[in-house]
């Protein structure tokens, strides 16, 4: 057994729903204990003919729950949610998937998980036509977008007889995943982040603006990371319409002007930045006070360049402070990456190249290479953002601690 050191003392609930792989929570709970995690098991009734609660009860050392009320005590589920440090759901079930979409409240397990402060995992388990059903995968969605978070379901052998998508991550899998889970949580721990997000919107005059096709969700992604990672996030956000994340602090604005403004008055105060903005370069010299009417065949605009928010934070950046830009780039890559690097004396630059299929604006994945200023170059493949953001964030530590 592989040595679990995050585990140890930790508070966890363990959920069990009436699926076949709930024969399997039973090694949870054994390498959950043996790690030196504290264990609660709350099962749904359902769950109790697929394994007996006595093998439950003697491996986790603790009584195992099912009902809001038994022999006339209430269990008090506000404290059970607020006593663990994390709920895992294993296995989690169609049924129970949909309760936690929708908010259903029909027996304990679900009183427990909605009124819980700690964060909440699911281990899905479930046959693959009924994995893969729309329905499903949009309550999947769902309760990802509640910031529970989901361990994939691997394919294999499935109740059924067929083979296929579906089945629960091992036990040992699981494990390994909460001990990952602590280890992320701790490390950045204690440290202010400030990330820059979206477009900026340059008015012209009272209805209209330049902007670029910026939708901030990278940026947003980033973030999410450095949050759940435990750090003190404040993040400064161009208009979008995508949603604003719980958990940090959010400064909205619009120009290229108020977010130089915002970054500069937060940046003193954060250990590292990470400049993901698009900012817009120019701006309108002067914004007209009333609509401009539709006049000659042609209309000039005069633009002056904006401050460079990246740069402007370079000069500030005191000894211990860390900065990271990005360089969103379609011609000499490489090359323009590392002047950026260099002239605004960041510590690493994040390039895009929209060359790259589902890289750049608008999609969810993104293909990036990162330049550090040891000279290192570090190569990713084309990766959901939100998976990107984390190899950002481990490089980053890596880097900030060379
Ligand atoms: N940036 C900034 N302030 C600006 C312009 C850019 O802080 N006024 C930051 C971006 O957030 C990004 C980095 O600088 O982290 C590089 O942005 P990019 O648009 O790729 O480069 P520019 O410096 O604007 O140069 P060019 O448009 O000529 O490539």
């Amino acid at each position: 057994m592989p040595f679990y050191f995050m585990l140890k003392g930790k508070k966890i609930i363990l959920g069990i729903t009436g699926s076949i792989a709930a024969y399997k929570s039973a090694v949870i709970v054994r390498l959950l204990i043996k790690a030196g995690a504290e264990v609660k098991v709350i099962m749904t009734p359902p769950a109790t003919s697929f394994i007996a609660p006595l093998t439950l009860s003697t491996l986790s050392k603790n009584d195992v729950l099912f009902e809001l009320s038994e022999n006339d005590t209430w269990s008090n589920h506000v404290m059970l949610g607020r006593w663990a440090d994390i709920m895992l759901m294993a296995p989690l079930t169609c049924n129970t998937l949909s309760s936690m979409a929708s908010g259903a409240c029909d027996n304990l397990l679900m009183a427990v998980y909605l009124s819980a402060t700690c964060p909440v995992v699911a281990a899905p388990a479930m046959d693959e036509d009924m994995w893969l059903h729309p329905s499903t995968q949009k309550n999947i969605a769902t309760i990802k977008s509640y910031h529970n978070e989901v361990i994939p379901v691997n394919s294999g052998e499935l109740a059924s007889g067929l083979t296929g998508q579906g089945r629960m991550a091992e036990p040992e899998e699981i494990v390994a995943w909460l001990e990952e889970w602590f280890k992320k949580k701790v490390q950045l721990t204690g440290k202010k982040i400030l990330v820059s997000a979206g477009p900026t919107y340059e008015a012209m005059d009272p209805v209209r603006f330049i902007g670029n096709h910026s939708s901030g969700k990278m940026g947003i992604a980033l973030a999410e990371e450095c949050r759940s990672r435990g750090a003190d996030v404040t993040l400064v956000l161009g208009p979008t319409v995508e949603k604003v994340p719980a958990g940090m602090t959010v400064k909205r604005v619009v120009s290229a002007s108020e977010m130089y403004d915002a970054c500069t008055s937060i940046f003193p105060s954060v250990d590292i930045a990470i400049m993901c903005a698009a900012v817009a370069d120019y701006t309108p010299v002067t914004v007209a006070p009333e609509k401009i009417k539709k006049s000659g065949e042609t209309l000039t605009l005069e633009l002056k360049k904006t401050a460079d928010i990246l740069k402007r934070l370079g000069e500030l950046k005191k000894e211990g402070q860390f900065v990271a830009g990005f360089a969103l780039e379609t011609t000499n890559e490489k090359e323009h990456a590392l002047k950026k690097l260099q002239q605004k004396n960041a510590d690493m630059i994040v390039l895009n190249s929209l060359k790259d299929a589902g890289a750049g604006f608008g999609h969810d994945t993104n293909k990036i290479t990162i330049f550090d200023k040891q000279g290192n170059e570090h190569h990713f493949d084309t990766r959901p953002k939100s998976e990107i953001a984390a190899d950002i964030i481990n490089t980053l530590i890596n880097v900030a601690h060379a």
